[in-house]
């Protein structure tokens, strides 16, 4: 063997070792099916961690609930069990109420405006409420307008009277349900398909993707265009891994989480048009005709209790002032 090839060996030896002992992998919880925007972009995450970082983090993403319903999988990124976690802001705002700000009913007038939120200043600032609680938020993704679908049709907030409304498991969304006068039932995501096809509730509310992908239109087939949040969804690290990164690697790991946000825009538009093609074919009917004034009113009074803390408030003008920058 000659001293060349015997030094190369030596040194792609070397170099194998000190891959093998500095990689770091880093577990990704996602409640979405493997094929939905959220998942897509957090495999784009994956890849651009991977480039950057020259193969030393890799993500290794565990879609489709695998890890757990949300309620478990923060508990696992607060307690390190698992590292990065695509989260509903919704859950996390239990917890940490700045970011159920974001999820307040009719807060965004439109998309560009909710964008202009999560991708500025105001978003940065309310990720942060996160690392008291043991988390560090690295970006948002959209997860467009929620709006309500059930086995009948509902166009004001008395067709919600009587209903059972499964409702994800915070205060804020159990009270919505309430003043619009249905009955809220809070529940886990994973549960809703069989709740709703065995009549244990008769409705629930979602964007258009997770609507169709949970496949809720067998059973829920009118959906009425009510838009009543803009929930968004949260890229979060455990705190305890974040602290044993580098800056460099915690710099990868924002700069990808960016990205993601970005190619999210993309994904989303392209996949809310699929959604209602979907829909459309298994015989989903769209109510269009809502009193929007007569359901804005009726969820008016939950800002109230946000709206006597002057941190709370203040956010909340400037969220609302964001619509004219
Ligand atoms: C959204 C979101 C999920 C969340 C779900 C829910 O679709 O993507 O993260 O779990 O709503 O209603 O619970």
């Amino acid at each position: 063997m000659s001293g060349f090839v015997q030094w190369s060996l030596i040194l792609l030896m070397m170099l194998t070792a000190t891959t093998a002992k500095t990689a770091t992998i880093l577990r990704v919880a996602d409640t979405q099916p493997a094929n939905y925007p959220t998942v897509i972009a957090l495999q784009h995450m994956a890849e651009r961690v991977a480039e950057m970082s020259d193969g030393e983090l890799t993500l290794k993403i565990y879609p489709a609930r695998q890890l757990g319903e949300e309620k478990d999988t923060i508990l696992a990124t607060l307690f390190g069990a698992i590292d990065i976690n695509r989260v509903s802001s919704a859950p996390l705002g239990t917890m940490v109420p700045e970011l159920q700000l974001l999820g307040l009913p009719y807060l965004f007038e439109n998309q560009e405006h909710f964008y202009r939120v999560i991708e500025g200043e105001i978003g940065e600032e309310i990720l942060k409420f996160l690392e008291p609680h043991g988390m560090v938020g690295l970006s948002y993704l959209t997860a467009g307008a929620r709006s309500f679908y059930s086995t009948r049709p509902i166009r004001t907030p008395a067709d919600l009277k009587g209903m059972k409304v499964r409702v994800q498991n915070t205060d804020l969304y159990l009270d919505m349900v309430e003043h619009l006068g249905g009955n809220a039932t809070p529940m886990s995501f994973g549960q809703v398909y069989e709740s709703l096809i065995t009549g244990v509730i008769d409705a629930a509310e979602n964007n258009w993707p997770s609507y169709v992908s949970t496949r809720h239109l067998e059973a829920a087939n009118y959906y009425s265009l009510d838009t009543h949040t803009m929930v968004p969804e949260v890229i979060v690290i455990s705190r305890a891994r974040w602290q044993r990164l580098n800056a460099n690697e915690q710099q990868i790991l924002k700069t990808a989480a960016k990205e993601a946000t970005q190619l999210m825009r993309q994904l989303w538009e392209q996949r809310v048009k699929e959604a209602q093609v979907a829909a459309a074919k298994a015989g989903v009917t769209v109510i269009d005709d809502i009193d929007l004034t007569a359901f804005a009113d009726a969820v008016a009074p939950l800002y109230q209790p946000f709206e006597q803390n002057p941190t709370y408030a203040a956010l909340i003008k400037r969220i609302r002032e964001a619509a004219n920058d």
